[in-house]
């Protein structure tokens, strides 16, 4: 058998290097460089699926054609009965497509997959495979949660050569495999978890996806330990990227598109796990709220924009005196540059020195803004705590601050407005020209383009 080639993988970003080097040159990451050694020529095996091919996929991906010629009757999407399930996925599973759900030990990537599955099954051939539990610990779990049980086909399986074997036989629509770290290939030495395997097990299989139009779902572990290949290594293999992810210690989680070829990244789907399983959170903002609370100094509640929708957080600031010379800047869920970037357009445009100031900042139950649209709010939170003097709790503002002290406009400045009157927000301070033209009824909306206006309207 020919020597098996060595090459080596960036566990962050998936790049090769045929040397090991101490910092990968594409995303800069420090010591992410594994070993992988590839099965050479001869020795490695290439399945051939093509004869399997149900769908059009496997034979019109080998034929030129027209763009205008191709196929387009079985791209209907496959609703998986989940709503924000769907929404995530930019309006359900696509035929041929494969989806890689990562998240943490822990999350919830096994009952979310079990929960749909099972309903799924009763419409469509679905292979649910686990590596990581027995079918009796699956059973057990669909009967406690109160699934349909007499549809789903499951497998405990850990080689994808077997597994390949068995759909070939029973031609699913939907093969589930959890989890890709403890899939192994044949011809692959390293064992299951390290990035050859991983990388390797997850071509065999996609391999079969493509070349049949089974809809392919991974599930992938993310760790902190670099030692374990994360999902990145199979980011460029799949369709789409979606994570769970958990909020803080809450009983909250998060599924967020990380890649979507046929979606918007950035949806987000919340649901809550319950003991009877994950449920939908169909109105998320009034999760993010705390409404029955009193007003406090430093809390302020904004509107973002989380892929297709509005949602509404707040953000929490404490302000407090430095005991150490040099004042501290701690931003959770936000970007700490664009705090120290905030704090100075207030002491310039808004002659309220911070300096001395300890300054912490959280956006409240977990959630990550990545929109500069939360700049205005984390002003004022920074000031309500400062002043000690608490925002009236009925009152939203959004808008992005420049570093001249302008208030600029947001995206979907209207939904954003109407998001926050339909929970009950009395009075909205938004960038001017994200004035609507028909203000909501019962909602008093000001429309500022600088600081100063702000303030103006604070005081009146
Ligand atoms: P699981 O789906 O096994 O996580 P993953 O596959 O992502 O590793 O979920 C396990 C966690 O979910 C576990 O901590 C227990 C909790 N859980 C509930 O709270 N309620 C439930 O009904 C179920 C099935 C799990
Ligand atoms: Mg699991």
């Amino acid at each position: 058998m020919a020597k098996a080639k060595i090459q080596f993988v960036c566990t962050e970003c998936g790049a090769d290097y045929t040397k090991w080097q101490g910092q990968c040159g594409e995303c800069k990451a420090w010591n992410t460089l594994k070993e992988f050694r590839e099965a050479t020529g001869v020795a490695k095996r290439q399945p051939d699926f093509a004869a399997e091919k149900r769908t059009g996929f496997a034979g019109t991906l080998s034929q030129i054609q027209k763009l205008s010629d191709v196929d387009l009757e079985d791209q209907v999407r496959i609703a998986t009965g989940m709503g924000e399930f769907d929404r995530v996925l930019g309006g359900g599973l696509v035929p041929g497509s494969a989806v890689l759900i990562g998240g943490h030990p822990g999350a919830g990537k096994s009952t979310l997959l079990l929960q749909t599955l099972c309903y799924l099954a009763q419409r469509l051939p679905v292979l649910y495979v686990s590596g990581e539990e027995s079918v009796q610990q699956i059973a057990l779990r669909a009967q406690r949660l109160k699934l349909p049980m007499d549809a789903l086909s499951i497998l405990a399986e850990t080689s994808v050569e077997s597994i390949t074997e068995v759909a070939k036989e029973t031609a699913p629509r939907i093969l589930v495999i959890d989890s890709i770290q403890v899939m192994h290939a044949p011809d692959v030495e390293s064992a299951p978890g390290s990035v050859s395997q991983v990388r390797e097990s997850a071509a065999w299989l996609t391999r079969y996806a493509k070349q049949t139009g089974t809809i392919l779902i991974l599930v992938g572990h993310v760790t902190k330990d670099g030692s374990l290949a994360g999902p990145k290594v199979l980011e460029h293999m799949i369709d789409a990227s979606v994570m769970l992810e958990s909020s803080g210690d809450s009983r909250f989680r998060t599924l967020r598109a990380i890649k979507n070829r046929f979606g918007a990244v950035n949806e987000l789907g919340v649901f809550a796990m319950l003991d009877t399983g994950l449920k939908e959170v169909k109105n998320p903002s009034s999760i993010f709220l705390n409404k029955n609370q009193e007003a406090s100094p430093g809390s302020v509640v904004t509107v973002v924009w989380e892929g297709t929708r509005p949602l509404l957080i707040e953000l929490q600031a404490l302000v407090d005196g430095t005991s150490m010379g040099h004042p501290r800047r701690v931003a959770v869920g936000l970007d700490g540059n664009r705090l120290t970037m905030i704090l100075a357009i207030l002491n310039r445009h808004g002659g309220i020195f911070t300096g001395d100031q300890d300054v912490f900042l959280n956006v409240v139950g977990g959630v990550r803004v990545t929109e500069t649209s939360a700049d205005l709010a984390t002003l004022l939170a920074v000031v309500s705590s400062l002043r000690d003097r608490p925002m009236p709790r009925d009152w939203v503002v959004f808008g992005e601050l420049g570093l001249n002290g302008e208030l600029r406009p947001v995206p979907n400045g209207q939904e954003r407005v109407l998001e926050a009157a339909k929970h009950g927000f009395r009075k909205a301070i938004i960038p001017k020209a994200n004035l609507p033209r028909n203000p909501p009824k019962g909602m008093e909306v000001i429309g500022a383009s600088r600081l100063d206006e702000v303030f103006q309207a604070l005081s009146d």
